[in-house]
């Protein structure tokens, strides 16, 4: 068999490098499409793809051109596209509602269009979220649930998600969206309350901080490892007809569990070190979060490795360890210097 070409955009990303490493696992030619100041960044932006640089065509193209898709996408024929890229922080969505829409759903609309115009019969992916859902309208969510998004991400996701649905039916292009709950791991970005919390902890752990702070801690999550998750966006776009489908773990949890687990791990009691703080409340929050992910179990067959106390052992282990290392390149420093 021919080996298959996938384009990955948000290939810099945790979902994005996770899912580069798995396509090279099963033997895909991997390309990816990266913003042209990654290029002249690279020991910042490719920090998560930096040990796989020689495997991968990266393409500079930006979300914001078309032009510069429509090249990429004209210069090689793909099997599959996964787009990955997106403004995802949803705080941030409140700062600047304009430029998260703009990315958002003109970027997806602009590499459905590229397809559709250039090679039809490549097999797209969306990355749709459980945001989608935000006010839930039942418990817990699955495909069938109505959305109610709750922030300028939640409405530019719920778009490209209509996008997704329209090429299908319009076009009769596979095109499908996978509708994500949380999903963290070591390489998640550190401004997302799981990340902030390890790191936080870990920091705290080495004695550079005393205190960490937060939002509402009362928020409910379904979090599940990046790991688990992208192996879900692949097999999607293996199935003989384009269908969406919930991926998440099925459990939910609070920040503050999370926090309670992360601080445990490394010896210590949350409550010494957290405090509630005005400034991460989002003005509209999405309380509660929860999916049946049946049908990706059943139909896709997927199924996660990764429990909750495990993935959150994985982070905290990984930025305990981080801060040692830095800690010791500082003291291998000092040494040199003597
Ligand atoms: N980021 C952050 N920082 N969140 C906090 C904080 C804080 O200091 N304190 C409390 N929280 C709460 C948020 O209010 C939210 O209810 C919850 O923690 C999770 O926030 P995030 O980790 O920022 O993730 P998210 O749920 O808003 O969105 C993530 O998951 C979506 C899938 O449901 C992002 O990855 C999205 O891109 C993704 O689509």
């Amino acid at each position: 068999m021919a080996q298959k070409k996938a384009l990955i955009t948000g290939i810099t990303g945790q979902d994005g490098s996770y899912l580069a490493e798995h396509l090279l696992s099963l033997g895909y030619e991997v390309h990816g499409l990266v913003r042209r100041v990654a290029f002249e960044d690279p020991q910042r932006r490719f920090t998560r793809i930096g040990h796989l640089l020689d495997q991968l065509t990266l393409h500079p193209a930006s979300l914001e051109s078309y032009p510069s898709i429509f090249s990429v996408v004209s210069r090689h024929q793909f099997d599959e596209c996964y787009h990955l890229a997106a403004q995802s922080f949803v705080a941030e969505s409140f700062a600047d509602g304009f430029s998260t829409m703009n990315t958002n759903i003109n970027g997806t609309h602009y590499m459905l269009a590229a397809l559709r115009e250039l090679q039809p019969r490549c097999r797209f992916y969306f990355a749709g979220s459980s945001e989608m859902f935000g006010k839930v309208r039942e418990v817990p969510q699955k495909e069938t649930t109505p959305f109610h998004p709750r922030s300028p991400y939640g409405i530019s996701k719920v778009a490209g998600f209509d996008l997704t649905r329209n090429y299908r039916e319009a076009y009769e292009m596979f095109c499908v969206s996978g509708i994500l709950f949380n999903h963290e791991s070591p390489r998640r970005g550190f401004e997302f309350v799981t990340r902030k919390i390890t790191s936080g902890a870990a920091r705290i752990k080495a004695g550079l901080e005393k205190e960490l702070r937060l939002g509402n801690l009362e928020a409910r999550r379904d979090w599940g490892h990046a790991k688990d998750y992208i192996r879900a966006m692949h097999l999607m776009l293996q199935q003989e007809q384009p269908e969406d489908f919930v991926v998440a773990s099925g459990e939910s949890h609070t920040v503050r569990q999370f926090c309670e687990l992360a601080f445990g791990e490394v010896g210590l009691d949350y409550r010494d070190h957290v405090v509630q703080d005005e400034q991460f409340y989002r003005p509209a929050e999405v309380e509660s979060l929860i999916g049946d992910a049946t049908r990706a179990r059943t139909v896709l067959k997927w199924q996660p490795e990764y429990t909750f106390p495990a993935l959150v052992k994985d982070m905290i282990t990984h930025d305990v360890q981080m801060m040692s290392d830095r800690n010791a390149a500082k003291s291998q420093t000092a040494s040199e210097a003597i």
